[in-house]
């Protein structure tokens, strides 16, 4: 028989870039190719959890056994993820926009031939991790999510985590020459912890091997 330890446990797993749009043919996106959130639906999925999986656009298959909703922009995660709830774990492995167009265009805004390029107004867009750790009767036992960083990797990813409000944080250098965004492999430095005893490094490896292992850490903390 196939173990199926998290079954009973629901999650809301997020995934993708999001799609802000600035006018109907154009938009601000990132490299997420949501390979690692996906991935993290699979690995749960198959330990048996019941999982919603909140994605912005990629080109990847559903993950078998999950179910799948497809957004495009962070305010559509934000309800969706919302929407799932209640959950007992969740997992944000989406790449957010932090800001969005302030107002999208109507029509698709064209050079004026002044040579000027108008100035796009942002305006800062709701965090998802953030608002899924407040504490409150929906929060999730168990909230994790990932702290994508360019340099001082471990500092930056203990002071989101804290600054968050989320349990586990799983940083992930996303410097050029990494290929962490949209490649195949991850190398993760897990904290979950207020101090530095619980801290672990995992091997680089595939993204698939970097679900399972969290998904074994999911398992472990509910046993
Ligand atoms: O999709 P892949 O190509 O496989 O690449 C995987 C990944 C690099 C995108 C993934 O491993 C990863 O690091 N995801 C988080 C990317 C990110 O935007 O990190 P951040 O440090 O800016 O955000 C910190 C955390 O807050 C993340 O859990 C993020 O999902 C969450 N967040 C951020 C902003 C926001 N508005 N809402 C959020 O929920």
């Amino acid at each position: 028989p196939v173990s199926k330890p998290l079954s009973g446990k629901k999650a809301v797993v997020t995934s993708g870039p999001t799609y802000e749009p600035i006018d109907p043919v154009r938009y601000i996106a990132n490299r997420s190719s949501g390979k690692q959130g996906h991935a993290i639906a699979a690995a749960l999925a198959a330990a048996g959890a019941d999982v919603t999986l909140v994605s912005g656009p990629v080109s990847l298959p559903d993950p078998m056994g999950v179910k799948v909703v497809r957004i495009e922009t962070a305010r559509q995660m934000l309800d969706a993820v919302l929407a799932a709830l209640p959950a007992d774990i969740a997992v944000c492995a989406a790449a957010v926009a932090d800001w969005r167009v302030a107002e999208e265009a109507g029509q698709k805004l064209k050079k004026d031939g002044s040579g000027v390029i108008a100035d796009l107004k942002l305006s800062e867009n709701p965090d998802i991790l953030a608002t899924l750790s407040q504490k409150g009767p929906k929060r999730p036992q168990l909230v994790i999510g990932f702290a994508a960083e360019t340099e001082n990797v471990i500092e930056h990813a203990r002071a989101k985590r804290a600054r968050k409000g989320c349990d586990w944080i799983l940083a992930n250098d996303v410097a050029p020459g990494t290929g962490t965004f949209g490649g195949d492999h991850n190398e993760i430095f897990l904290i979950s912890g207020v101090d530095a005893t619980s801290d672990e490094t995992w091997p680089r490896q595939g993204k698939n091997g970097v679900a399972r292992a969290l998904a074994e850490r999911i398992i472990q903390h509910f046993a």
